[in-house]
């Protein structure tokens, strides 16, 4: 008999929101807020010459302990959740599950009316409705004048999310991406919890490459599973390719912020990766913005949709 008493909760969030504030409160000042994304490319292309480091020397051993001390229990043991069961085996079964993307048509809005329909355990008053998220990220871009592709993106970068809806857990939906075969980085939020991942007792996976080449691509590289890499292939056909890059990296907080994976980007990964760092600035920091009118900005938006995006996709 199962002792429910003392069986993990697999969804210890409150809300799916509880990650990106922690997220925030881990780097709570933009990288790179308000350059342009051709500015960032040049900025960026220079810093790909720079050799690699596996961990930020210039962090000093007072922060590490901070997010330790100061992340809520129900956080912490979501990242135990993420760090244990994200193996490479799982990874590919997640993928053989959702890529084939058999599980649902729908257009870009209709997904948004879906995500909308999650609700979450954390206070309602205080609670604000996946939609906006959506919109303040979108508005955020458009008021910055960037192109539209960009406030597409902002629009659609979290739809992955609907993956919750189909009862899969908090931890295979949202937290920090990272690639598997090989190394954990202990660049990684509490990398201490990899050591219950069945990865780290597999000879081959033990080395910074691991199965990899050094500077293969990420493209080549599997990431833990999450939202980012689903909606990835939701929208490939759809979107310019920095789009596709903010879409699929957004989450990799140990690559496009620690920069503790250079060794497996090919030096097209490093152009691109300042799309990601130019977008997550409004992930990270627009959310506690005024709260947008849906029914009002919906027509701009369904223009914008029907400009990149056939009336339905397969997810
Ligand atoms: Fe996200």
């Amino acid at each position: 008999m199962i002792d429910s008493a003392h069986t993990p909760d697999p969804n210890p969030l409150g809300s799916l929101d509880d990650w990106e504030d922690d997220v925030k409160r881990r780097y709570p000042e933009p990288a790179a807020a308000g350059a342009t994304v051709a500015q960032l490319t040049a900025a960026t292309a220079a810093q790909a010459a720079a050799p690699f480091v596996a961990t930020n020397p210039e962090k000093k051993n007072e922060e590490f302990r901070d997010y330790r001390a100061e992340a809520r229990a129900s956080v912490k043991e979501f990242y135990r959740l993420n760090h244990t069961y994200q193996s490479y085996d799982f990874v590919q079964q997640k993928r053989a599950e959702f890529l084939p993307r058999t599980h649902a048509r729908m257009g870009v809005w209709e997904a948004l009316e879906f995500l909308n329909t999650l609700v979450d355990d954390s206070d309602p008053d205080t609670d604000v409705p996946q939609i906006e998220h959506c919109l303040q990220t979108a508005e955020a871009i458009r008021r910055d004048g960037h192109p539209r592709w960009f406030i597409l993106t902002g629009l659609i970068h979290d739809l992955g999310k609907i993956l919750c809806l189909r009862g899969e857990p908090q931890w295979c939906v949202v937290g920090d991406t990272f690639p598997v075969g090989c190394q954990f980085s202990t660049s990684i939020v509490f990398p201490e919890f990899f050591g219950e991942n069945p990865d780290s007792r597999e000879p081959r996976f033990q080395s910074d490459c691991g199965v990899y080449e050094r500077h293969c691509g990420l493209d080549r590289v599997t990431m833990s599973w999450g939202h980012d890499e689903y909606l990835y292939h939701v929208v490939k056909d759809h979107l310019p390719e920095p789009a596709l890059y903010m879409i699929r990296y957004h989450s990799f907080y140990p690559g496009h912020r620690e920069r503790a994976y250079d060794h497996l980007m090919s030096e097209h990964d490093q152009k691109l990766f300042a799309a990601v760092r130019a977008f997550n600035p409004y992930d990270l920091y627009t959310k506690s913005e005024s709260r947008p009118n849906v029914t009002a900005l919906r027509p701009f938006y369904e223009e914008l949709i029907a400009e990149y995006f056939p009336p339905q996709l397969a997810w």
